[in-house]
């Protein structure tokens, strides 16, 4: 678990504008922000973004969130490691807490090996620099290469002697224990000996994007057909392959600034562009592309360059990782190195400026190129060339996120040229793979849309009522999410000199069967709770509630500031029960057509600068008991059907005379007429 006060700091510091804002374009418009939606295809935007409420929606898709869900969403996290997302965004250290025993010794571990990877990493500069060996075989080797030492520096490079157990002295001299030694791959254990792992090769420490060291490469330095060129980390608490990229440390500011990213597969591939000055670089280890690692590219660009020299077992990996590629709304190009070179080579030969200029010359496009060799492959088989259909039609339909609409449409034109296929067969095959996703999208959803459950109460009995009868004694959750947008909005202001408004609707709300919505019965829980604990809690308590759903209430019930009229809106057609009208006139003409008399009476009422809080309160809770009445009045009444002795009767008689008395009065207090 992620401290308190980790969290606390990380809210003080969230900015929903920077942060949405870092994935989708937003313009300003009045107090919100607007932008297509990234959740689904929009041409026209409905995605909006209020600052002062902190909060997002789309009037287009119905998503809505805050900023710890919007990069949950977005970026697929988990509710943890979103808030380190953020943590990191914000350069916040992330203290966690209350970790269960295989937890703390997993985070134990984790720190070891980072201590152990740091220990090493300073162990095989100094063999490189301070030893004779280092210096005459590995140094040289490098410097032969054409590495300076000012990168060999900022990598971090070293050199692992050949004696069989030189780190490995140093570590047991040091009190690292064996075991996590061995975890480190720095360290074998050779029939009950420890020995070096590396022995003669060039070491480069592999870095996450924090800097600290997950693992190591080790390149090997003379020429051997049996031992493997490199020899990498075995996978560890702290070195996981799949989400790994060379380099990733060094770029991610050029990155950001160039705003793309150059995919190379080496570890040298990417020192040598970093000593040409092309920093915006990371390797992938030769691999195909994981999903994490696209992840990773996609927190600083969606723009990713593929440099590969064009020997097909590297091609044919990086294809491999193309369709997630488009799933993460990345724009993918892809450069091939003429024969018998990599970028390693190629940028020492060129150049950097010339290397860059043939970079940009000979960008083409993943997707097309792609087709060609699919094609290409095909020959003139019909059955292999209507897989190939199949594929781009599959690969193109991933690309679903809102900004590549033209994108996508641009995509089903071009290959069906090539293929010399239809579009509109193209374009229906592509909408086909489109929908069978969502469907299968939409039953993993995070968040259900509030409103939509909690109606099981009474439902079987509906035919014995008239509608304004069922709604008000079942279907009401309107008004009972009123209760919880007042605590939202008011809760931790005066009720009176002695008391909240919170402290008097907990008062007032004695009887906890006056609300049945479970969500919201949960947030005056919570309220109650946090209020006993000392605590205020606003509406960013609630908002970035780690319960998702108070988070997903507190979204759906907090307007944006222009909804606001909805709001009053509603409430005037309780009042009025003019409901028909609502939706083809604007209020204004309605009250001036239907109600010239009253106008002013009720453009008073529709006001929303004066402060009414308390008349709200006072009607939401009278409104709530007055439901419970007529409950209960109609129990009684359902009861006084029955065969009673006389004395129940006029027990029950005098029941219902009650009742019906409070009716009248909560009636009143309500503001409300339109009762049956
Ligand atoms: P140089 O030959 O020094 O230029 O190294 P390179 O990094 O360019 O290596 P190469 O082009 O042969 O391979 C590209 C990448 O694939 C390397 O950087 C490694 O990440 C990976 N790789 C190559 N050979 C091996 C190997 O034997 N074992 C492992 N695990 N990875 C390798
Ligand atoms: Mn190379």
């Amino acid at each position: 678990m992620i401290s308190q006060n980790t969290i606390q700091q990380i809210l003080g510091r969230i900015d929903i504008i920077d942060v949405v804002g870092s994935f989708v374009k937003l313009k300003k418009r009045g107090t919100n922000f607007l932008g297509l939606c990234p959740f689904h295809n929009e041409k026209t935007p409905s995605f909006t973004v209020s600052p002062a409420k902190e909060i997002y929606k789309c009037f287009g898709c119905g998503k809505s969130g805050n900023t710890i869900s919007f990069v949950m969403e977005h970026e697929k996290h988990s509710y943890v490691d979103a808030l380190k997302w953020l943590a990191n965004r914000y350069n916040i250290e992330v203290e966690e807490t209350f970790q269960s025993d295989e937890q703390r010794q997993q985070q134990q571990s984790a720190d070891s090996l980072y201590i152990i990877n740091s220990f090493a990493q300073e162990f095989f500069s100094r063999m490189l620099f301070n030893s004779e060996e280092g210096q005459d075989v590995g140094l040289s080797y490098l410097k032969e290469r054409g590495f300076r030492e000012e990168i060999i520096t900022k990598f971090q490079l070293g050199y692992s002697p050949e004696q069989r157990d030189a780190f490995t002295k140093e570590a047991l001299a040091k009190q690292y224990s064996p075991e996590l030694l061995i975890k480190t791959g720095l360290v074998a254990n050779r029939n009950d000996q420890l020995m070096d792992n590396y022995r003669g090769r060039i070491i480069f420490p592999v870095h996450n994007t924090s800097g600290k060291i997950v693992g190591f490469g080790a390149r090997i330095l003379k020429k051997n057909d049996k031992a493997p060129k490199y020899i990498n980390t075995p996978e560890n608490e702290i070195y996981i392959k799949s989400r790994i990229l060379y380099g990733s440390y060094f770029a991610r500011q050029a990155i950001d600034k160039a705003d793309e990213c150059l995919l190379v597969e080496g570890y040298t591939d990417v020192v040598s562009l970093h000593q040409a000055g092309i920093e915006n670089v990371v390797a992938s280890g030769g691999t195909s592309l994981t999903i994490d690692q696209l992840r990773l590219v996609k927190k600083y660009t969606n723009n990713l360059t593929i440099i590969y020299d064009g020997d097909a077992a590297g091609v044919k990996a990086a294809l491999r990782g193309l369709d997630l590629a488009l799933e993460e709304g990345l724009n993918v190009k892809l450069v091939l190195i003429p024969d018998n070179e990599d970028p390693d080579s190629y940028v020492n030969k060129l150049g950097a400026a010339a290397f860059i200029r043939f970079v940009q010359k000979n960008r083409q496009d993943f997707i097309l190129f792609q087709l060609q060799v699919a094609l290409k492959d095909a020959g003139d088989d019909s059955v292999r060339k209507a897989e190939v259909v199949n594929r781009m039609a599959e690969t193109i339909s991933k690309i679903n996120k809102a900004e590549d609409f033209t994108k996508q449409q641009d995509y089903i034109k071009q290959c069906s040229q090539v293929l010399k296929i239809d579009e509109g067969g193209m374009h229906a095959l592509v909408n086909k793979f489109i929908r069978d996703r969502i469907v299968t999208q939409e039953r993993k959803l995070p968040f259900s849309e509030p409103g939509q459950q909690d109606e099981q109460v009474g439902s079987a009995d509906t035919g014995n009522y008239d509608d304004a009868t069922f709604n008000l004694l079942f279907k009401d959750e309107l008004q009972e999410k009123e209760i919880a947008r007042i605590l939202l909005e008011h809760g931790t202001r005066n009720w009176d000199a002695s008391k909240l408004i919170a402290e008097h609707i907990f008062e007032e709300m004695v009887d906890e069967s006056l609300v049945d919505n479970q969500e919201v019965v949960k947030l005056v829980h919570t309220f109650k709770d946090a209020l006993h604990t000392g605590y205020v809690p606003d509406k960013n308590y609630f908002i970035y509630h780690a319960d998702p759903q108070l988070s997903a209430l507190a979204v759906s019930l907090l307007n944006f500031p222009y909804e606001e009229s909805d709001h009053w809106r509603r409430k005037f057609s309780q009042n009025t029960g003019y409901q028909k009208h609502l939706f083809t006139q604007s209020y204004e003409d309605f009250i001036k057509t239907v109600a010239p008399e009253n106008e002013n009476a009720l453009m008073r009422f529709l006001k929303i600068d004066e402060d009414r809080t308390n008349e709200e309160v006072v009607s939401a809770i009278s409104y709530l008991k007055l439901r419970k009445v007529k409950r209960m009045l109609l129990e009684n009444q359902l009861d006084l059907e029955k065969p009673h002795t006389v004395a129940e009767f006029e027990m029950l008689h005098r029941t219902h005379e009650h009742l019906k008395h409070m009716e009248m009065e909560l009636t009143r207090k309500t503001g409300t007429v339109i009762l049956k």
